[in-house]
């Protein structure tokens, strides 16, 4: 039995996010999570809202409530929606928990001690009417190059030139309108990431079955033009951690705090500290997950992230675990993913376009989806969700193949001889060769799952429930009662049987299917069918079972074309 740390890049809080989203971190690792227990590995499996930041003070000011009011009501809807899809988290932690000021100011305090951090005086614009400093994307103004009236601090959209703020012809604020605007100095801390290159080159360089889109990016960064660069690590917010070296006050620093994504991924940390919290644990037992000095030697630990989050997962945060000296655990194995895009563009949170997560399950449960996005997870290239492919592919996989497998063996199971597995015939060469057959792909399915290929364990999966399928047409249980009602039975017994055995398979994609054919053959041994031969067999004669209800309806026409012209648009 091995040890699984799984961690999902964690979600902004400011609004629910789509399902490009969730196909690119939570689902994935959800996935890899319930497999990994389904093998009987100890898994430990967390992830946590990313709270701090100016979009969620000013979502939190759009709403007209005070952030933490705002954050802990958006972490609560957030929390909601991750048990409507089943992911199937150990904790669901919050990047402003106590538990992540104490840790993020341990590190910073660590790296200070072994001198990687600078404080840096620089020039940055004041509001006197919003009573801030404001981020360089939060100041509006015309463009000096093109003329555009709507240009940002940091670059014109219009002409794409990378602006400074002081570039700007008539600044103005885009929290209030403001134009009542002063330069002021502020002191700010760097972490000093240029001088641990050749650590991070080195560890970089030592993960050889990382996936290319992973090292590529970390090598780009590390290496292109400016190459890595010291990172501001405070600002002037009043909604974050507030900067201190461990529990000491920082001199000069009063008022600020750490930026976003410095305390971020620390939260992966204080997110498992959390859940021992919130379990009654004490802190050996989330310390044996993290520190390699206390028992976290033997885990492996797994990051899922979309592609714009490698930079920070390769290089800043290892730069935080390397620079603060102490044995704490790194990644093990980084999977990224390219982008979902939707129906001929992009999914955009801006401007509402596509599908999002309270919406997808207002229409269709969790199943469904699921089995649609990690089907079609955007692991090689860039992939897209239309609504005819969708319609397609649950339809098909779903209800033609694996929906109607179930309760047409179950129903014919009934009919003709009760509900208990019977006990005529034996099996003959058409069962031998399924089993034969589905002994060599549950292999496969098993390795793709373990390599976290998600879109070719997915095809193999559906192989399975594929040959399911053809054997039956070949073995005909319906005809052969009539002459032959012995072998008929075996067939049954068999058909059964496997029902149990996809239920196992298909757990990690469809959890809520799996569980109602599970229940349906009346069983609860989830055990992995790595002997086939005794998984073909685990349901014997005289057990009971039943038919289950529908496991999946079909979309039709009309609902396609309905929610196609509902989800272009606008989200209102
Ligand atoms: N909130 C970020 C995003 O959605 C991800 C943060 S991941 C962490 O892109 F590592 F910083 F936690
Ligand atoms: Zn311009």
């Amino acid at each position: 039995m091995a040890r699984i740390l799984i961690t999902s890049a964690i979600p902004y809080i400011n609004g629910i996010k789509h399902l490009g989203n969730l196909v690119g971190s939570q689902l994935p690792a959800d996935l890899f999570a319930r497999f990994n227990r389904a093998m009987g590995h100890e898994v430990m499996f967390i992830c946590a809202t990313d709270e701090h930041g100016t979009p969620a003070e000013l979502a939190a000011a759009k709403a007209g409530k005070p952030v933490e009011d705002y954050c802990a009501e958006m972490h609560q809807v957030q929390a909601d929606i991750a048990q409507g899809f089943r992911l199937s988290f150990d904790h669901f932690g919050r990047s402003s928990s106590q538990r992540n000021h104490r840790l993020t100011q341990h590190f910073a305090g660590k790296l200070a001690e072994n001198g990687l951090i600078a404080e840096v005086s620089e020039k940055q614009v004041f509001s006197i009417d919003d009573n801030r400093f404001l981020p360089d994307r939060y100041i509006t103004g015309t463009c000096p190059n093109c003329g555009y009236e709507s240009a940002r601090g940091d670059q014109c959209e219009n002409c794409t030139k990378q602006l400074d703020p002081t570039d700007l012809i008539n600044p103005r604020s885009s929290i209030s309108g403001s134009t009542n605007l002063e330069v002021r100095e502020t002191k700010h801390l760097y972490l000093k990431q240029r001088a641990l290159k050749d650590k991070l080159e080195a560890w970089i360089n030592s993960k050889t079955d990382w996936p290319i889109l992973t090292t590529s990016i970390a090598k780009k960064w590390l290496n292109d033009g400016d190459g890595l660069q010291d990172r501001g690590i405070t600002r002037d917010l009043y909604w974050g951690i507030p900067v201190k070296k461990g529990d000491q006050p920082w001199p000069g620093m009063e008022g600020k705090v750490f930026y976003v994504w410095f305390d971020a991924p620390i939260e992966y940390i204080a997110g498992t500290a959390e859940w021992a919290d919130a379990n009654g644990h004490d802190d050996a037992a989330w310390e044996r997950w993290w520190r390699t000095d206390k028992g976290a030697s033997d885990v492996t630990y797994y990051q899922f992230m979309g592609k714009d989050n490698v930079p920070f997962h390769t290089l800043s945060f290892p730069a935080t675990i390397l620079g603060s000296g102490e044995p704490w655990k790194l990644v093990d194995y980084l999977k990224s993913f390219n982008y979902l895009n939707y129906d001929g563009g992009q999914f955009s949170t801006s401007q509402g376009r596509g599908v999002f997560m309270d919406q997808a399950l207002s229409i269709l449960p969790a199943d469904y989806w699921r089995w649609w996005l990690l089907s079609h997870a955007p692991e090689s290239s860039d992939s897209e969700f239309t609504w005819e492919n969708f319609q397609t592919s649950v339809n098909k996989d779903l209800a033609d193949v694996l929906g109607n497998l179930v309760s047409r063996v179950t129903k014919f199971a009934v009919s003709k001889f009760g509900n208990e597995v019977p006990a005529g015939g034996s099996f003959g060469p058409l069962e031998t060769a399924l089993i034969a057959d589905l002994g060599a792909r549950i292999a496969d399915y098993t390795r793709f799952m373990q390599d976290m290929e998600v879109r070719k364990a997915a095809s193999e999966l559906r192989a399975i429930w594929v040959i399911g399928n053809e054997y039956l047409q070949a073995a005909a249980p319906w005809s052969v009662v009539k002459t032959d009602p012995e072998q008929a039975q075996a067939i049954v017994r068999l058909a059964l049987n496997l029902i149990r055995v996809y239920a196992i398979l298909s757990a990690p994609f469809i959890p809520d299917a799996a569980a109602t054919m599970m229940k349906a053959v009346g069983s609860d041994d989830w055990a992995w069918p790595s002997d086939i031969h005794a998984a073909m067999r685990t349901l014997a004669p005289g057990h009971a079972f039943e038919v289950p209800e529908n496991l999946f309806r079909k979309i039709t026409d009309e609902e396609r074309a309905d929610w196609q012209a509902k989800f272009s648009g606008v989200r209102t």
